[in-house]
């Protein structure tokens, strides 16, 4: 089955062919980022009027890179999915009327799509371990969502049955990367931006081995799967308070540092939920799943192989003999890794989710829905 995906929640304009789910024939981005960041954060009635100039050429080229172009490719098509929500309203309405649009025009089945849901679809895409395994061999799984507006932690007991099971309080993972980027002027998007001054930290460390920066990880050994991430950007406004960002040291290692307790904080959270679970795998998604440093520590910590379709230590043995110095013992879990390129938004992501989850609706009951949740499907 070939579908078109499309998506529009936020400031990307994206569209994608997808063959059975896994296979991504081809995927177009378009993003307005460089128009926010000279104002630090998204504007949502600019992104908005960005994606109605880029919906339509980047449909066309997709469609082209696929070899699917109008009119006769568009036969070869059999359904249209796009996301509905959780976004900006005036960015998910261009690709909601598109995709209606297209879907009366061409006569195809259409479907709705969760964005969130199908961030974890993200690990489905060009991943061919994952097409080797059957589904009683990767769920239940538990999947880690962090994105710009979101972190939840959401256990997968199969395609379509989810149970949503913690979340943050209050800033969203990618928020406290953007927010602490911009207290310390690094620009925005601010999870590239501190993961690249974090880096420089990691060499010149030893320079400032007298004056170590420590940040609290906020709610790390609390018992829920609950996070929050508003303390932690607190306790970098205080710290910065009285200094001048003169010296690049301290600018680089406390960005060293916030990527070091975001990491610390999810990957806790994310194991404690793997063990109570008992999952067999564990997926992550969403733009700061792109993070080098969370993926590193995820794979330290499982201490089993990542099986991502980005990684280029894929194995093909799960992680089946424990590693009795870990200090953790996940035996079954296996740890899937996006390629970073479907961490970030795209519409393959939503081709894949409706692939897996079909239910077409009719065109004239689709709406988009701004405040979209994960749906409890148990
Ligand atoms: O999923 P996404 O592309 O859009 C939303 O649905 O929000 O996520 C965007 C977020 C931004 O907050 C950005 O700073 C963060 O993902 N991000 C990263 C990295 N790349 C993007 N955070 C940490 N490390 C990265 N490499
Ligand atoms: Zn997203």
């Amino acid at each position: 089955m070939i579908i078109l995906g499309i998506e529009t929640s936020c400031d990307e304009t994206a569209a994608a062919i997808v063959k059975n789910g896994v296979e991504v024939l081809s995927s177009s981005v378009a993003s307005s980022e460089e128009i926010h960041k000279k104002y630090g954060g998204i504007i949502p009635e600019k992104a908005a009027r960005e994606q109605l100039k880029s919906i339509i050429p980047v449909i066309k080229e997709t469609l082209l890179k696929a070899n699917l172009s109008f009119p006769k490719g568009v036969f070869e098509i059999d359904a249209i999915a796009v996301t509905v929500g959780p976004g900006l309203i005036g960015s998910l309405l261009v690709g909601v009327e598109t995709a209606k649009t297209l879907a009366w025009l061409w006569k195809k089945p259409i479907i709705p799509v969760n964005h969130l849901i199908a961030h974890f679809y993200g690990n489905f895409l060009n991943n061919k371990t994952m097409e080797q395994l059957s589904n009683e061999t990767i769920f239940p799984a538990v999947c880690l969502i962090v994105s710009g507006g979101h972190t939840e932690l959401v256990l997968m007991k199969d395609h379509g049955k989810f149970l949503w099971i913690g979340g943050t309080r209050d800033d969203a993972a990618g928020e406290c990367f953007d927010k602490t980027a911009r207290l310390l002027g690094l620009g925005y998007p601010g999870g590239p931006a501190i993961s690249a001054k974090a880096a420089i930290a990691n060499e010149t460390m030893k320079q400032l081995s007298n004056e170590t920066i420590k940040l609290p990880r906020p709610m790390i050994n609390d018992d829920s799967f609950d996070f929050s991430f508003s303390g932690l950007k607190t306790a970098v406004l205080n710290r910065i308070k009285n200094t001048k960002l003169t010296n690049p040291l301290i600018t680089n290692q406390l960005a060293f540092e916030i990527q070091e307790a975001i990491a610390d904080v999810l990957v806790k959270k994310t194991l404690k939920a793997a063990e109570k679970f008992n999952v067999k795998s564990i997926l992550i998604g969403g733009g700061v799943a792109a993070n080098d440093r969370l993926r590193e520590k995820l794979k330290l910590d499982t201490r089993c192989p990542s099986f991502g379709s980005g990684n280029s230590t894929r194995l093909i043995q799960p992680c089946s003999k424990p590693d009795p110095s870990a200090g953790r013992q996940m035996p079954d879990a296996r740890l899937f890794v996006p390629d970073k390129k479907f961490c970030t938004d795209n519409a393959a992501m939503i081709a894949s989710a409706a692939y897996f989850n079909y239910h077409p609706v009719p065109w004239q009951k689709i709406k988009a829905d701004p405040g979209l949740e994960i749906t409890q499907i148990a």
